[in-house]
């Protein structure tokens, strides 16, 4: 664990943060819900450098749910945009940031070029070892264990392995987040309180934060009280 600079309290290993309230900060404001997701791209820049500061070696976001293309048209394609954007950005300060980059979730559905970046991405920070964001992009929990299953009985079916090798360690490599510790801490910011299909194998010993700032007014004073509230908790992993 490494030490915060402020707060001298241990920032966790790995911290997920489900961004929401995005909507709601631009309807306050009068705004286009497409404003609320551009000011929330920011927030998260915010938090990304932070969690360096502090130490934090994996930051896991919610980025866009296998839900999330019920949304209107315009809505979709302003996020995928602002997506585009930042790991144009990205790219460009590769070297600069040594931050390496992770796609969770089923990019198939994306767009070619949306796709490309990621990759491209993915590919050539493989070689940083500092920092890693991983991205929830068409992710869904539930959607990602069937995806798990399913490779794991092709391998079945291919003869590469046998159905009672099943454990779940060796079903965790199967899923988006192979070789990724477990969150110990979840976010989830704007008054909500629930999972919606986030993580939902990796948070089984997750502690859970709700806060009532919507994301887009999430900075570092927010994070720091996430991870204070994160010490107040016993954690005994089903122990006593
Ligand atoms: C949930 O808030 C947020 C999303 C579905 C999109 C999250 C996307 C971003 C923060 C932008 C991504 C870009 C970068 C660079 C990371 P909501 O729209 O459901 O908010 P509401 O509940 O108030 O309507």
């Amino acid at each position: 664990m490494a030490f915060s600079e402020t707060e001298k309290l241990p920032a966790p290993e790995h911290i997920a943060i489900i961004m929401d309230g995005n909507g709601r900060w631009a309807k306050n404001r009068g705004l286009p819900r497409t404003a609320g997701h551009k000011a929330g791209g920011e927030a998260f820049r915010r938090i990304a450098n932070y969690c360096r500061t502090l130490g934090v070696k994996y930051l896991t976001v919610y980025a866009f749910s296998t839900e999330n293309w019920k949304r209107s048209q315009e809505e979709v394609a302003g996020i995928m945009k602002l997506l585009a954007r930042y790991l144009e950005e990205a790219l460009r300060d590769m070297e600069k940031n040594a931050v390496t980059f992770r796609f969770f979730g089923d990019l198939s559905r994306l767009s070619p070029e949306l796709r490309k970046l990621c990759r491209e991405a993915e590919e050539r920070s493989s070689q940083y070892h500092e920092v890693q964001v991983n991205f929830c992009l068409n992710y869904g929990g539930r959607d990602e264990i069937v995806h798990a299953a399913k490779a794991f009985a092709a391998d079945v079916v291919e003869g590469k392995r046998q159905p009672e090798e099943l454990t779940e360690e060796l079903l965790s490599s199967y899923l988006y987040s192979a070789d990724v510790p477990d969150p110990e801490l979840i976010i989830r910011p704007s008054g909500e309180k629930r999972i919606s299909n986030f993580l939902l194998w990796q948070s089984a010993y997750s502690e859970f934060v709700f806060m009532n700032v919507l994301w887009p007014d999430f900075g570092p004073a927010d994070l720091d009280e996430a991870i204070a509230e994160y010490h107040r908790r016993n954690r005994r992993f089903g122990g006593v």
